[in-house]
């Protein structure tokens, strides 16, 4: 029987999503405070997660837990590339350096590939699931903040074979049902669960990291100011439109 992973995963992560839009990095980001330097490097880190799961997802693509979810449209690394050489320059592949946490983040996608491939499933769960959700208002943040020339800076959010919301919409749902005909033992679709709450902390530790430059760049008052109120989870029940504002922005 199949393991209806999409609900569990949802379910499974919902208090990590909740605290994952709490930290000081995305309420800031919320409030429309984005800093070049903080997002550049966030930006190199996913280059090297997004490498990783996608040289692996390549590798693995016709491994029974990896090919219902194997869709190159969405992957990543290119338009990562594309934004880094805007922001670094030329050289870009030898200026934008991961931080630890990118680096540990990468090496736990290399070491799943190698001892259990089906956990790679929660890891392209949460950032793809994520990168066609809340990642598209956030694009409308930064493009809005940094003042971005037409075209440049924000190609990660965007995905050009799913340009519009009701696409968007349309292959989450694909991408959801294609979740649910994975068939996994029961252990192994526990540990999917557990894994997508690993996931959603190697992410955290990226933003923490990146905390210091951010408050760097802020007056104490306002980083205060900024991150005192806790906003209720976008995956909770009820609160599903939360993102509406920001992606129509
Ligand atoms: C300020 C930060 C964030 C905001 C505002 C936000 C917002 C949202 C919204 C509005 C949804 C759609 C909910 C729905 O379809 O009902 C969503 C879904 C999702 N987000 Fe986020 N998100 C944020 C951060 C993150 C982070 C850091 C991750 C993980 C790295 C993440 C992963 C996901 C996933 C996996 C889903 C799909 C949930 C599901 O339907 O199974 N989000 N997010």
């Amino acid at each position: 029987m199949a393991s209806q992973l999409a609900g569990r995963l949802r379910q499974g992560t919902m208090a990590a999503h909740t605290q994952a839009e709490n930290t000081a990095f995305m309420k800031c980001f919320l409030k429309g405070v984005v800093e070049t330097e903080p997002f550049r490097q966030l930006m190199a880190n996913f280059y090297v997660v997004y490498g990783a799961l996608e040289a692996e997802m390549d590798r693995l693509r016709e491994h029974p837990a990896i090919q219902p979810i194997y869709f190159p449209e969405i992957q990543r690394r290119q338009n990562l590339a594309k934004d880094l050489a805007f922001y670094y320059g030329a050289d870009w592949e030898t200026q934008a350096q991961p931080t630890p946490g990118g680096l540990a983040y990468a090496q736990r996608l290399k070491e799943l590939a190698q001892t259990q491939p089906e956990l790679l499933i929660a890891h392209a769960y949460t950032r793809y699931l994520g990168d066609l959700s809340g990642g598209q208002g956030l694009r409308n943040v930064v493009r809005k903040a940094l003042q971005l020339p037409e075209g440049q800076g924000t190609t990660f959010y965007e995905f050009d074979a799913i340009p519009t919301i009701e696409a968007k919409k349309a292959f989450k749902d694909k991408y959801r049902q294609a979740l649910d005909s994975i068939e996994v033992p029961e252990d192994i679709a526990v540990q999917i669960i557990e894994e997508a709450n690993v996931a959603f902390r190697l992410n955290r530790q990226l933003t923490d990291e990146l905390e210091g430059a951010l408050r760097a760049a802020l007056s104490a008052e306002d980083f205060a100011r900024f991150t005192a109120k806790e906003t209720p989870g976008s995956t909770e029940p009820g609160n599903e439109n939360a993102m509406d504002n920001l992606v129509k922005a």
